[in-house]
């Protein structure tokens, strides 16, 4: 949307400048402060232990400035309160503030963290200990369990030289460290920790990380990584932040002479904007992260693992678990930007019907808006009764639908202008304000608009009223896209203020699609003037490929001016890497005002959070006893506890297909794993191998939609038969592995559990597998090896275990023939895609997938058991309704296999109406068996039951099994 936004921006620039210049006086300094200083904190002395105190759950100490104020960048505060609580035996608490207790912190209504056990015997035995020394006070955190006590996090870090470090971009002085002290300050906070020289780290975000999912801590006095933590809505750009902030990061370290790994996690917690960065001094052996912020508290959460999937449940224990989807979330969703009217977004449904592709869910975009205005429906092109028509009939065939919600309310352009959502939350007093509490008037598509705050007491209530009346006016949604929530602004500062209303209307001309912001990007390899413009490809004919870089898109960025007296909320003396410059660029400027007192300086990060919360509890009430589902752009730790994700406006190219992968990994460790990406890509124009491939890989993770950019080239699913094709096969998968995926996500709400997985979660001793982001498991069992280069028909992947794992073909059953540790070339013409299933499992699966999630709901079960060589296999399946908030009757199955038998044993109270007809066992044995029995009594039609001794496989169908009792099934 960058294209869209540029010259957006320029004209609301201009208008807006014209309006009240004075508004505008942060404009000047856009630029200003890129080349100040260079990070000068080693005159600061550090802290000093003054007392401390045992305490039943830890140890608090007080700290005093160790010498004269260096105020870098802010004010150096004097004395600081630590304390560190063994909150679980695998949850450690450092909490560092100013015992003042006057920097701000993450309200406990907005994110409430898990506290501990109040046990005062997990300071003798809690996993991880705390250590410190007093002068100056640093402190590290090591493994009881580790004989060597080798520090996982150490800011031990005055023995290293003042370090000059290069800079990451040319002329940007920022990172050049010249010493480590710990540093707390109003409006600079700085904290030092070594890691392991190219320490294996995953984690902070949400970014497009070049380095992929494992980041880059840099070699030889470089900097590998500048994590910014600031929301910002900027359409997918590499190794810059965009619509998300999580500091947590998780470090897997390996042991190369024991050949076993460990791992832990490390969460900041804190909404202050701030810059981590990973890099390495010259000369050294050991790399570092540094935490620099803007505010808050140095609030530290450490997490013991040892296993990377424990270290997400741990975080996940602690920030909270992910909201429980519906079934019907699991389906196919479609959306663009760009159906111009309730028919041509009925055609959709009709057409993808037609083609008997399935649809869930058909989506609507701000298309669907009178005067792009949230809440509302055009009268011409979406009236309400022809939506509430439309939407009605989805529901009667058990599909469903959903609007889009952006977060800016229009301002009213005059009186006799009618928008009662404007007029109802004016009433109730819930917009942000101005220092001087005149209402902030920012600028977003409606024009002149203005910004729930979501601190004021009346804005929940305002919201679901918002909410309500919309679904009874003919929107009658069964989820919200909570989109732009960052929150983005069009214009700098309070632009609206004192401004002709009428004149910051945006002109559509500036939607893509209209001259001077055509659509003309194609992915990598298709050739315009071989092909037109269609899109449409000639597999076999000859493709040429150029090559696309996966380079650095940096831009230039530097330190603001020394630190002035006061706090300052426009520019922070520090400045953080903000790809946009200018805190208040793009979004709801840092001065504006929260009916607490709060100032969007301290809480920008939070906007989305806040929303989502109110939206899920918006939707609770207006929905009572079904799940809310919810998708939305920028989040924040616990948003999961609300809310999904999609990764933002992607663009159009196989880099963007394989850069998904990663932001589906990270979003698992951040406790939001219902996460998928615009499938066929968001900006510019797709062609039909992309869009072949890309239905296929996102029909394997969790959110599945296909979502396009205005005036793009159409890229539903049914334009091209080889894509049809495609996406059947994949969504008739995906839809017989159903309850494998809820099973999956019910652990992910139970227990933290990340349904999609890295290799190296499974396998985390093997270090060839820490660097593998094109291949992806889903749960314990399924390896996903996509195709992510166009104009090929093979795909290299590795297949974990080291010899140890058979991994056998979804489609064939066939065992891979995999190379050890290296990788296998698969055969993976277009519209295949490789997925494998791991040994040791048993997968409940639907046999007859259907059009919908409902209809495919009610198929019977079919069991799909690979043993391992020793024959054993394990597996659950987690059973309910599908749609009700829990506590809900469920019903556990629990499937085991050894040599030649296999049980299902139910647990819970929930009725699984459905029976099992199906039994398929891989690995059953090279000899043709002689004796079946089903709970003891024998198989006697031989019909039923098939043997394929290469394969190893017993089929045994017609079965009418009640999977409400115990099931047993014998072989020899
Ligand atoms: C934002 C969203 C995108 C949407 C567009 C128009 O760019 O990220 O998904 O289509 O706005 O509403």
């Amino acid at each position: 949307m960058l294209a869209i936004l540029i010259p957006v921006l320029l004209f609301l620039r201009v208008i807006a400048v014209a309006a009240d210049p004075s508004d505008f006086r942060q404009e000047t300094n856009f630029d200003e402060g890129r080349t100040g200083p260079s990070l000068n904190v080693s005159s600061c002395p550090g802290y000093a232990v003054v007392s401390e105190r045992q305490t039943n759950q830890g140890l608090v100490v007080q700290l005093s400035l160790a010498g004269e104020a260096c105020n870098a960048f802010g004010h150096d505060i004097a004395n600081l309160t630590v304390e560190v609580t063994y909150e679980t035996a695998t949850i450690l608490h450092v909490n560092i503030y100013d015992s003042a207790k006057i920097q701000f912190t993450v309200p406990q209504d907005v994110v409430s963290l898990s506290v501990g056990e109040n046990d005062p015997t997990l300071k003798d035995r809690s996993d991880l200990e705390f250590h410190h020394d007093s002068n100056p006070f640093e402190f590290w955190i090591s493994r009881r369990s580790d004989p060597d006590r080798l520090p996982l996090f150490d800011t031990r870090t005055k023995s290293l030289p003042p370090t000059p470090i290069p800079p990451v971009i040319p002329g940007d002085n920022t990172t050049a460290l010249d010493g480590f002290p710990l540093v707390f300050e109003d409006q600079y906070l700085q904290l030092t920790s070594a890691l392991p020289l190219d320490a294996n780290i995953y984690g902070l975000g949400e970014v497009l990380a070049s380095s992929g999912f494992r980041r880059d801590v840099g070699t030889n006095g470089g900097v590998g990584t500048i994590q910014t933590m600031w929301a910002r809505d900027s359409p997918d750009p590499i190794d810059e932040n965009i619509y998300g902030s999580h500091p947590i990061y998780l470090e897997h370290r390996y042991d190369a002479q024991t050949r076993r790994s460990k791992s832990h996690g490390v969460f900041h917690f804190g909404a202050a904007g701030s810059d981590v960065l990973l890099l390495t001094p010259p000369v050294s052996n050991t790399s570092l992260i540094q935490y620099r912020m803007v505010g808050g508290t140095l609030d530290f959460y450490f997490f013991s693992g040892p296993s990377p999937q424990k270290v997400i449940e741990q975080y996940g224990e602690l920030v909270g678990r992910p909201t429980w989807q519906p079934a019907w979330g699991f389906g196919f969703h479609l959306c663009r930007w760009g159906y111009a009217d309730v028919n041509e977004t009925r055609q959709q449904v009709a057409k993808m019907r037609e083609a008997n592709i399935p649809l869930e869910v058909m989506w609507n975009d701000i298309d669907l808006y009178h005067a792009l205005r949230d809440f509302t429906t055009d009268p011409v092109s979406f009236p309400a009764d022809q939506m509430e028509a439309f939407i009605s009939d989805l529901t009667a065939n058990q599909q469903h639908y959903i609007p889009i919600v952006d977060a800016a309310i229009a301002k009213l352009v005059n009186a006799s202008d009618v928008y009662d959502p404007y007029t109802r939350g004016s009433e109730l007093d819930v917009w942000m304000t101005n220092p001087d509490g005149s209402e902030y008037l920012g600028q977003m598509w409606p024009g002149y608009t203005v910004f729930p705050d979501w601190f004021a007491n009346n804005t929940r209530g305002f919201w679901t009223e918002a909410l309500r009346n919309w679904s009874t006016a003919g929107v009658n949604y069964s989820g919200i896209w909570l989109d732009v929530n960052e929150p983005s602004s069009f214009c700098i500062g309070s632009c609206g203020t004192g401004a002709n209303l009428t004149a910051a209307t945006i002109p559509t001309m500036f939607f893509p699609g209209t001259p001077g912001n055509l659509v003309t990007e194609y992915p990598e390899g298709y050739n315009a003037t071989i092909w037109g413009p269609s899109g449409n490809i000639t597999i076999n004919g000859t493709l040429t490929f150029g090559n696309h870089s996966f380079g650095r898109l940096h831009k230039k960025r530097g330190l603001g001016a020394a630190a002035e007296p006061g706090v300052n909320l426009d520019s922070p003396p520090y400045s953080l890497h903000n790809a946009d410059g200018f805190l208040s660029t793009h979004t709801v400027s840092t001065n504006a005002t929260h009916a607490n007192g709060a100032v969007e300086l301290d809480t920008h990060n939070l906007w989305g959070l806040m929303e989502e919360k109110a939206t899920h509890l918006s939707l609770l009430e207006l929905r009572p006893g079904k799940r809310p589902f919810m998708i939305s752009r920028s989040t924040f730790p616990s948003s999961g506890r609300w809310t999904g994700h999609w990764l933002g406006d992607n663009i159009s190219k196989w880099q963007y297909m394989y850069l998904s992968i990663q932001g589906v990994l990270q979003f698992q460790l951040f406790q939001i794993p219902f996460v998928g990406a615009d499938t066929c890509g968001f900006q510019g124009n797709t062609d039909e191998e992309l869009c072949n491939r890309w239905m296929q890989l996102s029909a394997f993770m969790p959110f599945y939609r296909n979502h396009n950019v205005r005036s793009a080239l159409s890229q539903e699913p049914y334009r091209w038969d080889s894509v049809a094709n495609a996406s059947r096969t994949a969504i008739s998968i995906r839809y017989s592995m159903l309850p494998y995926w809820y099973t999956l996500f019910a652990n992910a709400s139970m227990r933290g559990t990340p349904p999609i997985r890295a290799l190296f979660f499974e396998f985390p001793d093997e270090p060839e597998l820490f660097t593998v982001d094109r291949q992806y498991m889903i749960g314990r069992d399924l390896l996903v090896t996509p195709v992510l280069t166009p104009n090929v028909s093979t795909v290299d992947g590795i297949f974990p275990g080291q010899g140890r794992v058979k991994w056998r073909d979804w489609y064939t059953h066939a065992v891979v023939d995999a190379a050890i540790s290296q990788n296998t070339t698969l055969d993976a013409p277009l519209g295949h895609i490789n997925v494998h299933i791991r040994d040791g499992s048993a997968l409940l699966l639907y046999d007859s997938p259907a059009y919908t999630i409902a209809e495919t709901r009610q198929s019977p079960f079919a069991l799909l058991v690979a043993q391992a060589s020793d024959g054993y296999a394990f597996g659950t399946a987690y059973l309910d309704d599908g749609e009700s908030v829990q506590p809900t009757p469920n019903t556990t199955l629990t499937m085991k296999a050894r040599k030649g038998e296999l049980t299902i044993r139910p647990q819970g109270d929930f009725d699984v109406q459905q029976r099992l007809v199906k039994i398929t066992v891989l690995g059953a044995g090279r000899t043709r068996p002689t004796d079946i029995r089903v709970n003891g009594k024998p198989l006697r039609n031989s019909s039923n039951w098939q043997f394929d001794s290469g394969l190893e496989r017993l089929v045994i169908s017609g079965l009418s099994l009640d999977l409400n009792a115990p099931i047993s099934l014998t072989w020899q």
